[in-house]
């Protein structure tokens, strides 16, 4: 899959699943657009694209925040000219119960991140990726289908948004000749649920999956590089999911 003269964009491009697509993209010959909070992380991700002898455009921005997200695009099209590909993968997860009210204090941090920050980039993002017939991926959850836990009910009503959103992007965008696509992982190793302070080791629930195991940021990024890509030149407004067969698809 050659990604030769694109320009993609990876939002949560320091860490986890967003830092190891924005490498395999630059593997395969795309020039990238690393974004994320945390300098220090984003600078080891821009330090493996180097070794592959490319040089990402780093910004360092907080996809919540409505400057920022300008300002990502704005620099994005200053240095390139251009936008191909926008993964709109950064997220939070947080834990938040009813019966305590704690789940109010972690919802305006979740939507703002996990569905703000996709519908704002995104529609910052269209007017670019019309010009080049380019493409959107946006990371839900398998979350967004399921409920597993009682504290992850505004983080998986935060994922169901994404896929509806991207429905409704993929209908207003596609006949513009932007494909628009969901990617619903299942459990993969990162260090999401550890942040939100799940107790249940990702190993333990992973075993509830029809193969018996989680998936590797590695694998996520093959999927999203085959959806960003020509050979997936038909799939548009469709859902994913890489989830070792924990949902069999989700319930319908
Ligand atoms: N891991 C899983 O099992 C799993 C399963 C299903 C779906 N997902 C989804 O996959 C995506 C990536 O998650 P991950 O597992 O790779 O988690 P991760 O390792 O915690 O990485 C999350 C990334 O998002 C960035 N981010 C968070 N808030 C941000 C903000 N406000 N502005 C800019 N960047 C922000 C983080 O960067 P900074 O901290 O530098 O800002 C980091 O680069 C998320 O959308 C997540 O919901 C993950």
């Amino acid at each position: 899959m050659s990604f030769a003269n694109k320009i993609v964009l990876v939002t949560g491009a320091s860490a986890g699943i967003g830092a190891t697509t924005a490498v395999m993209f630059a593997k395969e010959g795309a020039k990238v657009v690393i974004l994320g909070r945390n300098e220090a992380n984003l600078k080891k991700t821009a330090d493996e694209i180097k070794r592959i002898g490319s040089t990402p455009l780093v910004i360092k921005a907080d996809v919540s925040k409505d400057e920022d997200a300008k300002r990502t695009i704005d620099n994005t099209i200053e240095k390139f000219g251009k936008l191909d590909v926008l993964i709109n993968n950064a997220g939070v997860m947080r834990l938040g119960l009813l019966i305590d009210n704690s789940i109010i204090k972690t919802y305006d941090e979740m939507l703002n991140t996990n569905v703000r920050g996709m519908v704002n980039l995104t529609s910052l993002a269209a007017p670019h990726l019309i010009k080049t017939k380019g493409n959107i991926i946006n990371i839900s959850s398998i979350a967004g289908k399921i409920h597993f836990l009682p504290a992850l009910n505004v983080y998986g009503m935060s994922k169901a948004a994404v896929s509806h959103f991207t429905r409704g992007a993929a209908m207003e965008l596609s006949p513009l000749g932007v494909r628009v696509n969901t990617i619903s992982p299942g459990l993969v190793g990162t260090e999401l649920t550890i942040k939100a302070g799940v107790d249940i080791p990702i190993e333990e629930f992973s075993k509830k999956s029809l193969l018996g195991k989680y998936s590797s940021c590695e694998e996520v990024a093959e999927l999203i590089l085959y959806l960003a890509s020509d050979k997936a030149k038909s799939v548009t407004g469709s859902n994913y999911f890489i989830d070792n067969g924990l949902t069999m698809g989700g319930e319908d």
